[in-house]
């Protein structure tokens, strides 16, 4: 069997980082280089600032960068060198084109394969991290295999990334399963033990899972797309407990103790966000457009519209509580990454929540811990939703605090389970408010009796009012 000794990354981004960073960690005697195109990112991994904030991440770089982990933008130098490259570049939704809206962007993909087809000089490994449609491992082996020769020889697996953001690292050190999927062939399930190996330094061996590589690649769609549909399906039933009465905590409370349900996921919330849950639903749907089952399309699209309208009928409660209009009121947003724990915003629930609230015309005071106030403009002022950043400057303020935040504001609307907003001293912000003073849990994270105690009008997802 292959010892794999060297190992290159393409994309240096939240996956290829964080991954192969604890590959380096767990596995000293591999030399691992995480290769990408994008100059400042490289600098910033092999700076003190990393990219992207995750607990845990600059230990586990800082013990092992330049010993046996290199960052690099050099990628056909890394790929020469590699027995075994992972592509963990981007995937994101198609913007034009055939499937526009729903099918995966595999340009990134493509490129790296074709990369590697270029510059490999000896056999490779080539392992697909990046999440995609099922059977692109067939396109990625047409395009090796048009160049391999009799001593050049490429396998490919399929290795997708359960990790959370946020979690990163102790998903990575304590994976619930990794997921190999190969060829049936001798040298694919050969290749396929040389990942497992690089794995089982720290993963117990009955958690290295062994598939064939469709059912590996279609895993991690369906693993996203039923993590999703659990809290599409806390959110549907938190709009019928405003309605009825019943308290969406308690209701997830009792299902979750069914142990066939299990009790995690079942957070109802403003909406779910992050660059994969809506991007992989689309993909799986795009698949099951394409294979002529339409029924079957439309019952995981039905994931997204519920998160869709889980968030405007948030943003319709503020309206209608604040006597229908919001128009100039204040409105002191606390939180704007997807979920607590990371400054990444992709396709948060606070990108929608803020854009309408600008649309209704407040003046919108945005705090979050992590987030950088670039991308929270770069996020609101989009180009065609609302027209500019200037317009937007004119109703829009990023605090570095919480209280100067919520100073004077007509409401405060937490949009992000940061722990550090269960802490807050909501007497002083309370008193700092105008009054009436509303207060929106979206999180559910709040202590209710405590805040309308103080005097607070308080409202929380799926709780009776
Ligand atoms: P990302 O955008 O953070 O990083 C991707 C990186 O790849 C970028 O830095 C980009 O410059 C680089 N890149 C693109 N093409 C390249 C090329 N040809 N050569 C060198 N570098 C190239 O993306 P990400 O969040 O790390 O996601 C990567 C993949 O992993 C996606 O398919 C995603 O769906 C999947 N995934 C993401 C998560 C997550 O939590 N973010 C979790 C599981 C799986
Ligand atoms: C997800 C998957 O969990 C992970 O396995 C996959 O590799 C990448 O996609 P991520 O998007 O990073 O991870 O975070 P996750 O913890 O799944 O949360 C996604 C969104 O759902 C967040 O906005 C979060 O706040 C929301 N959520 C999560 C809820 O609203 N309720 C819950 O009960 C759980």
């Amino acid at each position: 069997m292959t010892q794999v000794k060297s190992i290159c990354c393409i994309g240096a981004g939240y996956v290829g980082g964080p991954t192969c960073a604890v590959i380096a960690y767990k596995c000293p005697e591999i030399k691992v280089t995480i290769v990408d195109v994008n100059e400042a990112r490289i600098a910033a991994w092999n700076s003190d600032e990393l990219p992207i904030y995750e607990p845990g991440l600059e230990e586990i770089v800082m013990a092992c960068r330049d010993k046996n982990l290199f960052f690099s933008t050099e990628v056909d130098q890394a790929i020469d060198q590699a027995d075994l490259i992972f592509v963990s570049v981007n995937t994101p939704t198609k913007r034009a084109g055939v499937g526009a809206g729903r099918a995966a962007d595999l340009a990134y993909v493509e490129s790296a394969t074709r990369r590697i087809a270029q510059v490999a000089k000896s056999s490779k490994i080539v392992v697909e991290k990046s999440t995609v449609p099922c059977r692109t491992a067939e396109s990625m082996r047409a395009i090796l295999e048009a160049n391999a020769t009799t001593d050049l020889h490429f396998d490919i697996l399929s290795n997708p990334e359960f990790l959370a953001e946020g979690t990163a690292i102790q998903d990575l050190l304590k994976p619930d399963r990794v997921l190999i999927g190969s060829m049936q062939t001798p040298e694919g399930i050969c290749a396929q033990q040389a990942l497992a190996q690089v794995y089982t330094h720290w993963v117990p061996q009955e958690r290295v899972i062994t598939t064939n590589l469709w059912s590996s690649e279609l895993s991690k769609l369906a693993a996203n797309a039923m993590l999703a549909q659990r809290i599409s399906s806390v959110n549907a039933l938190s709009a019928i407990c405003e309605a009825t009465g019943a308290d969406v905590d308690e209701v997830a409370f009792a299902c979750g103790r069914d142990s066939r349900l299990g009790s995690k996921f079942l957070k109802a919330s403003v909406g779910f966000g992050g660059s994969c849950f809506q991007k992989d639903i689309l993909n799986l749907v795009y698949l099951a457009e394409q294979m002529n089952l339409p029924e079957v399309a439309a019952y995981w699209y039905q994931v997204i519209l519920m998160n869709e309208h889980q968030k405007k009928r948030f943003v319709s409660n503020i309206l209608s509580t604040l006597f229908n209009t919001i128009t100039n009121k204040k409105i002191c947003v606390l939180g704007f990454a997807f979920k607590k724990d990371t400054g990444d915003t992709r396709e948060s629930a606070a990108i929608t929540v803020v854009k309408d609230l600008l649309q209704e015309q407040a003046r919108v005071v945005i705090y979050d811990p992590k987030v950088a106030d670039e991308q929270i403009w770069m996020d609101v002022s989009e180009p065609g939703v609302l027209d500019n950043r200037a317009m937007v400057g004119k109703q829009l303020t990023i605090c570095k605090d919480a209280y100067e935040a919520a100073k004077d504001a007509d409401a405060v609307v937490i949009l992000t389970e940061w722990d550090e907003f269960k802490t807050l001293d909501y007497q002083r912000i309370y008193q700092d408010m105008n009054k009436p003073a509303f207060l929106f849990d979206g999180r559910l994270m709040l202590d209710m009796p405590k805040l309308k105690a103080i005097g607070f009008k308080t409202q929380a997802i799926g709780k009776p009012c």
